[in-house]
């Protein structure tokens, strides 16, 4: 429904970018109204950073500038995507409200020259994140030009400090009821931590050495939660006086402060920023990553690609530049995986501040240059592309994917340190991409049975409910494979004891994992199958299930088992790549799934977007260096010709029959 309306608004999939006008004078405005229609701009979101500018003192509101670039933005046919500017107060805050800046782990109160500097648990900035949402959402509310709202920007500051303490125990209180409660599911007996009034409970702020498990568990859980709640806030607050989308965006692929799931049910319409951390082939593996978990946060409703880079991006220790072709490329990937269109970090490079020299759809070097030329060409193609907004992507396989285990894999002392959630979350989607398959993430407790074939690549922590849902999974008929260290700690981070996975699962997998020999690191061993194992072992005693590979003492590693209707798999060891995807490929072939497009090569990406009325899209894109034939030919929305092979790097979106 809001997509619907989104797609109406815009009449087709949206392009465009944060535009922070604050930076220029009016010859840049006037320059960038005309640069906007040449590159078929539609969308803008206005005003992330704009705090100061729209209140000067605390209390006291200017928005004559805002009036004035809105009503500019509409009479250029431009819509706006109008954020609240909450993710950077202004100094004035930092004087007024001291208590409400971040303290990091050791104690250290952060203060503003930066950004995103508060604390969300602070009640004075939540007071004044809701006042000036509520002041904007009165004033643009039905303002013709806005189109969406976007709360905040990224939800990413944590913080320690006496407000956060507070709160998390009314959290704490919340959820387990009692004190003792408290003590008995953090395990406090032990290393004398028994907590005997709520004052002595804190966020787990920097420390001796391993943190209590439970308490960094449930750490991460209320400041999700916390976070939520500044985001409803605002939301509410703009909902009382707006009926147009509200949504944050939401960061993939590797930022997990925030459950995002959750969010995925609290936002009109899922919108990520998403910059890919690596070159060539993965680039492209790595954005149907962020795309699929997009997706499946929304329910697999279409979202939005709020924010990527339109060359250089600052990726860690990196700075990774856009080849010639990517910035469509790249765009189109976001949309083949069920993106409503592709925006960008921002409209006009910055000349001075801190993200200067951060890319944006207009470089320092002005709009005669590669990367203006590339984005102009984007526009064009998007406009081709109408006729697809408001189609979704639908897939046959799924990976488990829960923020509880990323989070309880994120903790002190875990029997190896290469134990790695996001690792194995990307590993499993890496070797479905590979394959040709569209691969959406669930929840263990979700409903399954759409799915044909299922991966749980890393869930440490297992309820009783998901163990039993997956269970009944493959009693149905479902495929599931199941990986090492999986169903060890239940929902409280307590030990499964007497064996693991969870029992209801073991009954699906057959097995019962008995012990754990972590590898040492560099040590590879063989299975009786010739395959390689690293990382990890296990000694998993057979209860039903048979021994497809085996360790060189004889005992099983890779396992398959007969349950019900369907067959779970049980896999102790992280195999070596190939032997991973050979794994992989099997598991398709006995689901009987299939690639969206067969008889691609590597490295030739190919998605299906279907309409609610049965039309359908596939979009190619060939991320290599060569001439690669397409297995029909087809028409090209792109061209408005018939395709028949895709040149080095090229892209077709060809509309089937
Ligand atoms: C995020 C932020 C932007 C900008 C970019 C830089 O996406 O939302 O404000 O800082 O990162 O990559």
């Amino acid at each position: 429904m809001t997509t619907q309306r989104l797609v109406r608004r815009l009449g087709g999939l949206a392009f465009g970018g944060d535009y922070n006008p604050e930076q220029w004078d009016k010859s840049v405005w006037e320059e960038d109204d005309e640069l906007m229609r040449r590159a078929g701009v539609n969308l803008a979101t206005v005003g992330v950073f704009s705090w100061a500018l729209l209140e000067p003192r605390e209390g006291h509101f200017d928005f004559s500038w805002l009036d004035a670039h809105l009503d500019r933005l509409h009479a250029n046919g431009i819509a706006v995507d109008l954020a609240t500017p909450t993710a950077s107060p202004p100094p004035w805050f930092t004087l007024a409200h001291p208590d409400a800046l971040p303290v990091t782990a050791d104690g250290t109160r952060l203060v503003h020259g930066s950004r995103d500097t508060y604390c969300l648990a602070a009640p004075a900035y939540r007071g004044a994140a809701r006042r000036i949402a509520t002041v904007l959402a009165e004033r643009y509310g039905d303002h013709p030009a806005v189109a969406m709202w976007h709360v905040h920007n990224e939800y990413a500051t944590l913080c320690w400090c006496e407000h956060t303490a507070a709160a998390f125990r009314v959290w704490l209180h919340a959820r387990h009821g009692s004190l003792d409660a408290l003590n008995e599911a953090w395990g406090t007996t032990f290393w004398s931590q028994h907590y005997t009034s709520w004052d002595q409970v804190l966020p787990p702020r920097a420390t001796q050495w391993h943190h209590n498990p439970g308490q960094r568990l449930d750490f991460s859980r209320f400041w999700s939660d916390e976070a939520l709640a500044a985001y409803i806030d605002q939301r509410d607050a703009i909902r009382a006086h707006s009926d147009r989308p509200v949504t944050t965006n939401l960061m993939v692929p590797g930022y997990q402060n925030l459950d995002l799931w959750a969010f995925g049910r609290e936002v009109d319409l899922v919108a990520i920023d998403h910059y890919p951390i690596a070159p060539g082939v993965d680039a492209a593996a790595d954005i149907a990553f962020g795309g699929d978990r997009a997706r499946s946060f929304g329910g697999g409703r279409p979202w939005l690609l709020m924010e990527q880079g339109a060359n250089t991006i600052y990726a860690g220790d990196r700075v990774l530049a856009k080849d010639p072709g990517e910035i469509l490329r790249h765009s189109l990937g976001h949309i083949a995986h069920g993106s409503e269109g592709a925006l960008f970090f921002q409209w006009r490079q910055s000349k001075a501040g801190a993200e200067m020299w951060h890319s944006a759809m207009v470089p320092h070097a002005g709009p005669d240059s590669r990367t203006f030329r590339e984005v102009t060409e984007l526009g064009e193609a998007l406009t081709r592309l109408g006729e697809v907004a408001g189609s979704t992507v639908r897939a046959e396989v799924a990976v488990l994917h829960d923020s509880d285990s990323w989070w309880a894999m994120d903790v002190d002392g875990l029997p190896s340190a290469e134990l790695d959630y996001l690792g194995a979350l990307r590993r499993a989607h890496r070797a479905l991409w590979d394959a040709g398959v569209t691969t959406d993430f669930a929840r263990p407790d979700d409903d399954l049975s759409r799915y044909r074939l299922v991966l749980a690549p890393a869930l440490f922590l297992l309820s009783d409910a998901s163990a039993e849902n997956l269970r009944r999974y493959v009693a149905d008929g479902g495929t599931l494979l199941v990986q090492h260290f999986n169903g060890v700690v239940d929902a409280r981070f307590h030990a499964r004891l007497g064996g693991c996975p969870a029992a209801p699962l073991r009954e699906a997998l057959g097995i019962r994992v008995e012990e754990y020999r972590p590898l040492r690191r560099d040590e590879r061993i063989v299975l009786s199958d010739g395959s390689h194992g690293t990382v990890w072992s296990e000694s998993v005693r057979l209860e039903g299930a048979e021994s497809v590979a085996a360790y060189t003492n004889g005992t099983a590693a890779l396992t398959r088992h007969r349950h019900g209707n369907g067959r779970g798999w049980y896999l102790s060891t992280r195999l070596d790549d190939a032997n991973y995807a050979v794994l992989i490929d099997r598991l398709l072939a006995q689901a009987g799934v299939a690639p969206d497009l067969p008889g691609l090569p590597f490295g030739v990406e190919a998605v299906t977007r279907h309409a609610p009325d049965g039309r359908r899209w596939h979009f190619v894109l060939n991320h290599t260096a060569e001439v690669v034939p397409l297995p029909e030919p087809g028409h090209d929305l792109l061209t408005g010709a018939t395709a028949r092979e895709l040149p080095p790097g090229g892209c077709v979106v060809l509309r089937l029959p």
